[in-house]
């Protein structure tokens, strides 16, 4: 008890940040009310009879009763109705949060072993681990998953969803806070589930505008001589084209669309700052960093990876 005084609680859903975790604050509250009620009246009931009724030396033997209508229609009928008021709230709530608002902002999640993709398809946006929506705006999230079965959530911005191969779940909210909020996989989806973190920013208008253009745009090529060129020499000769796309000269699909990867805040889905000491460790091993990662050591050389490191960063 006394840890879970300690705080901060970075996932927590008891502080919703959007209407969807909002609701079903509410609903936790609403229930959390009717259970506290039942167990206070079973437990004073059972407490009353376990003291008033105790066994006493040289006492009578207790009055048996063999049924009493009055009080089986009362307790058959008490629960009955305490499972109304829960499940109305309930029901209510889960038909107000299914459905999509007109002017909502469609976004595609798609999971991976161990990463998430997110597209825009209106804004013609790809991008991984790192989502970005407007305060205010009412969001329609379209999940699915490319392999295995994960499930995405944002505790602050509402509940789960499973995202399941051939199979689309929706999430509709609306963040009303800016921030950043953390994440997670939370369906067991292989060895490192733990390691399939994300990050949800919610910022102002012009702050996500300026985000959208940025990632619109198509990265100069490094000049000429540049260490940065090299870099992306290395990027082409190691073979990570195969894998990555990065607007304007690779298009590889299996792993995260490195576009814009210099402008991401963390690395390797959310499980470390981006950094170039993450980098570094990263492209050397990746499965030591994150149990079965799909992308293998490439054998890097040391005199190529400051340069391969050096042009990723240049990707803002
Ligand atoms: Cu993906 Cu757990």
């Amino acid at each position: 008890m006394l840890t879970a005084c300690g705080g901060p609680y970075p996932q927590s859903t008891l502080a919703p940040r959007s209407d969807f975790g909002v609701a079903i604050d509410r609903l936790f509250t609403g229930i959390f009310w009717w259970a506290l009620v039942v167990f206070v009246v079973v437990e004073g009931l059972l407490l009353y009879s376990v003291l008033r009724f105790r066994h006493r030396e040289g006492g009578p033997a207790p009055k048996q009763h063999h049924g009493h209508t009055a009080l089986e229609i009362a307790w058959t009928l008490a629960p009955a109705l305490i499972l109304v008021f829960i499940a109305v709230p309930t029901v209510r709530t889960i038909f107000s949060t299914h459905k999509a608002a007109p002017d909502a902002l469609r976004v595609e999640v798609v999971g991976h072993q161990w990463w998430w993709e997110y597209r825009y398809p209106d804004l013609g946006i790809i991008t991984a681990n790192e989502l970005h929506l407007p305060v205010g705006r009412p969001v329609a999230v379209d999940i699915t998953s490319a392999d295995v079965i994960h499930s995405w959530w944002t505790p602050a911005l509402g509940g789960k969803r499973d995202a399941s191969p051939n199979h689309h779940s929706f999430l509709g909210f609306r963040p009303d806070s800016i921030g950043m909020y953390t994440g997670q996989c939370v369906e067991f989806c292989g060895a490192s589930h733990a390691n399939m973190r994300l990050r949800t920013f919610v910022e102002s208008d012009s702050a996500f505008e300026a985000w959208v253009a940025m990632q619109r745009s198509t990265p100069a090529p490094p000049a000429t001589g540049s260490v940065e060129e090299a870099g992306r020499q290395a990027f082409q000769r190691y073979g990570c084209i195969g894998c990555h796309t990065i607007a304007g000269f690779s298009s590889g699909t299996i792993g995260p669309n490195l576009t814009h990867i210099g402008g991401r805040t963390t690395i390797a889905s959310g499980m470390m700052m981006n950094s170039e000491e993450h980098l570094r460790r990263w492209i050397e091993n990746p499965p030591a960093m994150k149990p079965g990662a799909m992308m293998p050591s490439m054998h890097v050389s040391a005199t190529d990876l400051t340069p391969l490191i050096a042009y990723l960063q240049s990707l803002k």
